[in-house]
């Protein structure tokens, strides 16, 4: 049986057959205001105060400052955490692209983290020169995670219109699973549908589904299903 992470997202757990493999690399897609930085959010948050899992949230872009005010507006509060050395934000600027890594594996070992988040690859790749090697670093987070036994997500924004579900193409194939948000318009009104793409080793809904964000941050409704066209 595989041991699982979970969320603790309502309805996110349920279609990932109880929730994310320990240990894996999850992919986590969507085009821009998708809700990918609160759905992290709140992964690490519900792993801090429900499931006493310490976390780390890398960012490439986005100063800590606004990851934690927004965050604050659902309720998650991370300073009290923060404080008791249990969760620490870091903004990496990939000056020197190879310290990542290293800097990763000591803030994990420091913190004794369990959940990671890294937001967004798409900010990395700007500072990496070909897909070979953004490929190569994602594997080699993939691997730095796992052997720390780091259960993580990975953020990529989708160009709108683009018809990928990654910016670069390559996300997907060396991640273990991934995870797509999806944002429409109809005539009259924005939908948000989730689907889980892939999941190494286990089953998982197929389907695409509602979800919503809230003041609580995202809820899934696992048990309809959405029906977008192709975008
Ligand atoms: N307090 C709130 N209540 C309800 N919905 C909110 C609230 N705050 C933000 N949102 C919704 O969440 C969306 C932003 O989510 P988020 O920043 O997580 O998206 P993102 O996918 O990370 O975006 P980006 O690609 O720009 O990084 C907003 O566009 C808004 O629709
Ligand atoms: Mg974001």
């Amino acid at each position: 049986m595989l041991e699982r992470v979970k969320t603790g997202i309502r309805g996110l757990d349920e279609i990932m057959n109880g929730g994310i493999p320990k240990g894996q690399l999850v992919l986590l897609s969507g085009t821009c205001g998708t809700g990918k930085t609160t759905l992290c959010s709140q992964y690490i948050y519900n792993g801090l105060t429900k499931f006493k899992d310490n976390g780390i949230y890398l960012s490439f872009e986005e100063i800590p400052e606004n990851i934690r005010n927004n965050a604050k507006q659902f309720g998650f509060d991370f300073e009290p955490f923060e404080k008791s050395g249990k969760f620490s934000f870091i903004k990496y600027d990939p000056y020197h692209v190879e310290e990542v890594f290293d800097i990763l594996e000591s803030a994990v070992r420091d913190m004794k983290a369990q959940r990671v988040v890294i937001d967004s690859v798409s900010a990395l790749g700007i500072h990496v020169r070909d897909k070979g090697e953004l490929r190569r670093m994602i594997f080699n987070f993939s691997t730095t995670l796992r052997k720390l036994g780091c259960t993580a997500l990975l953020v990529s924004e989708i160009v709108p219109g683009s018809g990928g579900i990654s910016r670069y193409g390559v996300e997907e194939f060396v991640t273990d699973s991934v995870i797509v948000l999806y944002y429409e318009r109809d005539e009259f009104t924005f939908n948000r549908a989730i689907q889980v793409w892939k999941m190494s080793g286990s089953d998982h809904s197929k389907k695409l589904h509602p979800y919503k964000i809230t003041k609580k941050g995202i809820t899934v409704q696992h048990e309809s299903e959405a029906f977008m066209r192709k975008t």
